[in-house]
């Protein structure tokens, strides 16, 4: 198989009962022909042996021992030699910990440091998981780019019924192959894309824009990322992650930053709402209050970035934009990849409450250059961006 050749996979095992399904885990991926490294947490080895663990991973367990590895801290070395970290169980001790930034053994600082794929498959109580706490961390874990194998409903090893089992040990074992594979698939190319609302400011303290929270933009660069793309992400708004982010507020400081781009990359995605018009004359000084009922601003057309560099680009690079809609979406849209000349056009129902702005899912509509339409189903947003990255790049 030739995937598996020369793959790392690190194994964090944290301390619930569920722990001694993973020896499964590890004979099917060194059966497969993967390196398999077992890191474990402090209380995971009450549930679990380390002969056996070593027998079956062929190496040697990694615990916080605090023993010199070389010259090199082992959670540094180990994020260096691993392809994908798979955390199973994970407790709601750890999910909680890693959701926080907290580094408090060699497993949840590995998870830290770590760049590459992350895995989190949970296993606990019915009522664990079902508590908004926890809940909240994995939707922080999922927001973030990791990837949650979902429990299932069963018996559970507290005697009770309900969900919270972990996942069939194929599913983890499918699901890190899937996300090995999507690691290669965009190798080489190089992404930009944008996320967020605009901002044009009138004053030092007043501003318009617009509902955007980002998410899709931000989901699109992170499944980008995820794919082994090269991705630039250019966001209005301020946030940390392991590839090139560019801040930006207006829409002509967006379109300076593209430009910067456009004859270097493969892929220009504009997931960004900009807004459609700026202040004519912005005041250096607040504006005052005055005696005047009413207030009139004068606002100037921005750029249609889009249809600028759609206009301009070279035929390397495929660029696609959003449309958001509340009325004839698809008529829109037609008209709008007519209009705008771009190569994909990925358009969004804003009317639904269910999808689109500030939700966590959506379900898009993809129109290319010819007019085919491709409908991608209700589903998070983080699934919708996978799937729009494979079309465009199919
Ligand atoms: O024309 P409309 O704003 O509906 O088009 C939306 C698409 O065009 C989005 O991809 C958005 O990022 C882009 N856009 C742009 N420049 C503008 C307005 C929108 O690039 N001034």
């Amino acid at each position: 198989m030739e995937l598996s050749q020369n793959k790392t996979i690190l194994i964090g095992i944290t301390g619930g009962i569920a722990a001694y399904k993973i020896y499964e885990l590890i004979r099917m991926y060194k059966k497969n022909g993967f390196n398999v490294k077992v890191l474990a947490t402090p209380n995971a080895m009450h549930f679990i042996s380390e002969l056996t663990l070593v027998t079956l991973s062929g190496n040697g367990i990694y615990k916080d021992n605090f023993e010199i590895n070389e010259y090199k801290p082992e959670h540094i070395s180990l994020c260096d030699e691993g392809d994908i970290l798979v955390i199973a169980p994970a407790t709601a001790n750890t999910i909680s910990k890693i959701a926080n930034g907290i580094c408090d053994n060699l497993l949840t600082s590995t998870c830290c440091a770590f760049i590459k794929p992350v895995i989190i498959a949970p296993a606990m109580n019915t009522n664990m998981w079902k508590n908004p706490v926890i809940q909240d961390n994995i939707k922080k874990l999922n927001n973030n780019g990791y990837k949650i194998l979902p429990p299932e409903s069963g018996y559970l090893a507290c005697g009770t019924e309900g969900n919270g089992r972990l996942c069939g040990i194929e599913t983890i074992y499918n699901a890190t192959v899937e996300t090995l594979n999507l690691s290669k698939k965009l190798k080489g190319k190089k992404i930009v894309i944008t996320a967020g609302g605009t901002v044009e400011k009138i004053d030092p303290v007043r501003y318009i824009s617009n509902f955007s929270s980002g998410k899709m933009g931000t989901a699109l660069a992170d499944a980008a990322h995820l794919m082994g793309g090269n991705v630039r992400l250019i966001s209005t708004f301020d946030i940390n992650r392991p590839y090139e982010v560019t801040q930006v507020q207006s829409a002509l400081e967006m379109e300076k930053e593209i430009v910067k781009h456009i004859h270097n990359s493969d892929c220009i995605i504009m997931a960004a709402a900009v807004g459609d018009y700026r202040i004519e004359n912005y005041s250096e000084q607040k504006l005052k209050k005055t005696n005047e009922d009413a207030l009139t601003l004068k606002f100037v057309k921005n750029p249609d970035i889009l249809k600028k560099i759609s206009q301009t680009k070279n035929d390397k690079v495929k660029i696609a934009g959003f449309c958001a809609e509340s009325e004839n979406l698809i008529e829109n849209a037609r008209q709008k990849i007519i209009n705008k000349g771009c190569d994909y056009l990925i358009a969004n129902d804003i009317s639904r409450k269910d999808i689109g702005f500030s939700s966590d899912d959506n379900e898009v509509y993809i129109l290319d250059k010819s007019l085919n339409i491709k409908h991608l189903e209700k589903n998070t947003k983080q699934h919708i961006a996978r799937e729009i990255l494979e079309y465009i790049f199919e």
